[in-house]
This record gives C-alpha cells, structure tokens and sequence, in this order.
C-alpha cells in the first residue's frame, strides 16, 4: 500500500470541520491559493496541497491536528516558502498549515536580551526590530526579506554570520509548539542556562517541521556590534581563495563572515541584477567581513586579512569601506542562488566539511563534473566550509542529466563524508536530499531517528515524506 492510500482525501465533513475550527476565511482551496502553496524554492517541485489553512492561534492548530491524527490527513507546516530542500511541500496532498498570521513580536526584553516572537514574523523584520534598541539576532539566511523564523527554526538557518556568531539553534532559548496529538507544549525557558530532562526545544530545531508545529519562539539576543568592514580579495585560482580562508583563521582572526564565489556564481549574480561586481573576472572572490566595537582594533584585523591573503597570489584585494559598497556587495552575494536557479534545470547541494578540507571538496566536485558531463557552480559561507553545489542541466540532454545526476549527487556526497563533512550544512534534508541520508548517517542513527519520529507522530501525519525514504 503506498502512503497515498492510507491517508484519508478531505471532503466536504472535513472541510466543515476545518472552517469550524479556523473560521471560512482562513480555509482555501481556490485554485490560485493551491498553485502558491504548491511550490517552495525547490528546483521545479510541485504538489498541491487539498486544502491551505492560514490558523490564528495555538489552540486552532491544536484541533487541526486532532482532526487530523483521527483521519489520517497529512499536515504539512509552512513558513516564507523559501526553504530548498523541499520541507514544505504537501508531497501527500492533505492540508498546508500557512503560519503567515503568527506575525507577531510579542516582546524585546532589553533587560535580559531576550525576545518572544511568532513563527511567522519574517526574519529581517526581527533583525531590523532588535537592532533599532543596540540588540542582534546573528542568523541571516540569504532569504531574511521573505523567509519566516519558524522555518528558519525548522531548518535550523545559518548564513554567512554563523562563522563567528553560530546559527539558528544557539538563538533559541524555548519554544511553545503543538505536538501531531494535538497537545501543546512548553519547552525550556527565558534562561540562559537548562539542564531540566531532554533538550526537547533542541530536538525541534532542524526537525523540519517532522515532529510538532512551533507556535512560540523565545530568542537569546546579544548587543550588536558597533562597526563592520570588509575586503573582497580575487584569486586566480578556486584553490588559492579556500586555501586563504583556513589560513586566515591559523592567524587568530574570526571573521563575521567569509564568502566564497566561484566567477560563475558571480557572473550569473551580475547578468541576474544588471549590476557590476569588482574583479568579476577573476576565477574565485572571497568576500571577508569583520565587526566589532573598535575601529582601530578591525583595521588591525583587516591589515593582518590582507598580510595572510597576500601569501596566496591574490589579484586584487579591496577595501569596501562605505556603507553603501558594502550593502551592494551583499545584495550580489544574497541574489547568487537566485541567479544561478534562473540559468537553467539544477540541483542544489549543501555540503559542509571542516574548514580545511574545503579545497580537497571543491577539487573533487570538479572532477566529479568532469566525469559525468555536468556544470557546476559552487559558492557559499566557506568560514564554516558550508559550499553549496549548483549543479546545472545548462545545454545537456535530458537523457545525459537524467542517466547521470543521480550518481554524481551520490559521488559528491561520499566525497563530502569522505572529508569529515556531511550532506547538508543548513537547507535540511526534506523532500530533495532523504534518498541520499543513508549516506551520511548509520543505520543505528536513522533506527532512532524514526523512533523519536514514532513518539511524536504515531499516525506518521506531520509533515510525511520528508527526511527518511518511507
Ligand atoms: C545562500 C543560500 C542559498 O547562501 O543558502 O545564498
Ligand atoms: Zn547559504
């Protein structure tokens, strides 16, 4: 029996029982609507949900799920639609739980730097609200404009800023979330310090919406720093500019971030933006951000970048030092994914290795193209050895690309766990990646990992087929 059969198809009993619960104007099944909630950023997947729910409060998902649980009726939490493995697709059809009216900041304690939020508040408007009171909120997925902190929390983002300040999971103090039976709970708390049973809150966070729908979040904030800088070094060569970034750290620097873009990656931003990017030709850039509270002690820092980035045959190296360059030079890097999705068909993978083995990665990646035939293009958060492999359909045939993708994800996915790496570093394993998880982790790891699934959502109704294969 395939998972289709056991889930039961919504009709009109249900769907009365929905708008019951979440009132006529928060139910939708307009074919607009439907075609929205089909998609995420996720390559071309489609899958329409029956149903879009847009709940107002904890209670409304609380009977959702109850209803859902007694019917079987798949329910598949959603945040911005932005995540890129898939996560929020309804690959089952059932019901889309839309969290878009969970839009609130419900308190900034500057006291205790703290913050108490809704899921559906979208991360640059936390950022934005937090630093006008002195306050950061490190994460920074390149999406922040439209993505949502409960997916954020689902996948557990990083971004660039995770190098110095960590991601999503080290912000989050507590959670209130509604397990698939229906009951709500609590979990952790406003301290800073907890060692009171399982880490439940820390379960949640990179569960991709598998195992209870977040309706609360309380953050951990830290006071912002005053000033930033940033040099963009070129290199010939992809290897010089990998080989810099680990050499940069040997030095005692921690940058708040290091980017790394290969010309393609930066080619595909400029054409996509109509914008020009310094040394655009040169084969590799990497993008270095300090910050801090004293300006002096970051022209240290960036002459000592500058010193350690000179070993390794630098083009070009510049200092962006006005706001405005700074902010042009994000926005350049932020549009990469969406630039290189808008070239052709692709792939995207979200390889981490330590920081040192990221150039043996890269080189490997390029051979593995070689072989089968295959463009890619790699760039990413290379501070934390967090690259992302695009890798394009671009003019291949469809018989090429279909014959050989598969076995060149897999080989650059050995290749990753080769190098002490893993399979994703901060876009989850979703819809996309769950045929390729065994590969990362133990027959014994995924054993329990169903189990915990199991305890959560015995009727296996949360967010089915994402993470392991069914
Ligand atoms: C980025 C997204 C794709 O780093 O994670 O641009
Ligand atoms: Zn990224």
């Amino acid at each position: 029996m395939t998972n289709t059969e056991i889930y039961t198809k919504l009709d009109n009993s249900i769907i009365e029982k929905l708008t019951a619960i979440c009132g006529k104007e928060n139910v939708l099944s307009d074919e607009d609507t439907i075609k929205i909630f089909s998609e995420d950023e996720t390559e071309d997947l489609s899958f329409p949900p029956e149903v879009v729910i847009k709940p107002v409060n904890a209670k409304q998902i609380s009977d959702i799920l109850k209803l859902a649980n007694e019917h079987k009726i798949p329910v598949t939490p959603r945040g911005g639609g932005t995540g890129l493995s898939g996560g929020a697709l309804t690959v089952y059809g059932g019901i889309c739980l839309s969290m878009e009216k969970f839009n609130k900041i419900l308190e900034i304690d500057e006291k205790n730097f703290q913050a108490v939020v809704e899921p559906g508040v979208i991360t640059q408007t936390f950022q934005e609200e937090v630093e006008k009171l002195g306050l950061f909120y490190p994460p920074d997925p390149a999406s922040r404009g439209s993505c949502f902190l409960g997916g954020n929390l689902a996948e557990c983002s990083g971004g660039p800023r995770a190098v110095k300040y960590g991601v999503t999971k080290d912000y989050v103090l507590g959670l209130e979330a509604v397990l698939p039976t229906g009951e709500i709970i609590q979990t952790g708390g406003r301290v800073l310090k907890n060692v009171t049973g399982y880490n439940l809150t820390q379960l949640m966070i990179g569960s991709e919406g598998t195992l209870a729908v977040i309706t609360k979040i309380i953050f951990r904030l830290i006071p912002l720093p005053k000033f930033k800088k940033v040099i963009l070094a070129a290199f010939n060569t992809f290897e010089d500019a990998t080989d810099a970034v680990a050499k940069i750290f040997q030095n005692g620097i921690t940058p708040s971030a290091i980017e790394f873009m290969e010309k393609a990656a930066v080619k595909a931003a400029e054409e996509r933006q109509n914008k020009k990017f310094p040394n655009s030709e040169a084969g590799a850039q990497l993008f270095i951000e300090v910050d801090g509270n004293y300006p002096e002690l970051l022209d240290k820092d960036i002459e000592k970048i500058a010193e350690v980035v000179s070993e390794f045959n630098p083009l070009d190296l510049l200092l962006a030092e006005d706001q405005q360059k700074v902010e042009d030079v994000w926005a350049l890097r932020r549009g990469i994914g969406e630039a290189v999705k808008s070239i052709s068909a692709y792939k995207e993978e979200d390889t981490v290795v330590p920081r040192a083995n990221m150039t043996k990665l890269v080189k490997g990646v390029k051979e593995i193209s070689g072989k089968y035939g295959i463009t890619t293009i790699c760039y990413g958060h290379s501070g934390d050895g967090n690259i992302h492999v695009n890798i394009l359909k671009d003019k291949l045939d469809d018989e090429t690309w279909e014959k050989n993708i598969d076995k060149a994800i897999r080989e650059i996915f050995e290749l990753t766990v080769s190098l002490g790496g893993t399979i994703s570093g901060e876009h989850g394993i979703g819809y996309s990646q769950k045929s390729y998880l065994p590969i990362a982790l133990s027959k014994a790891e995924l054993d329990i990992m169903k189990k915990i699934k199991k305890t959560f959502d015995p009727n296996n109704i949360l967010n089915p087929g994402k993470i392991f294969t069914d």
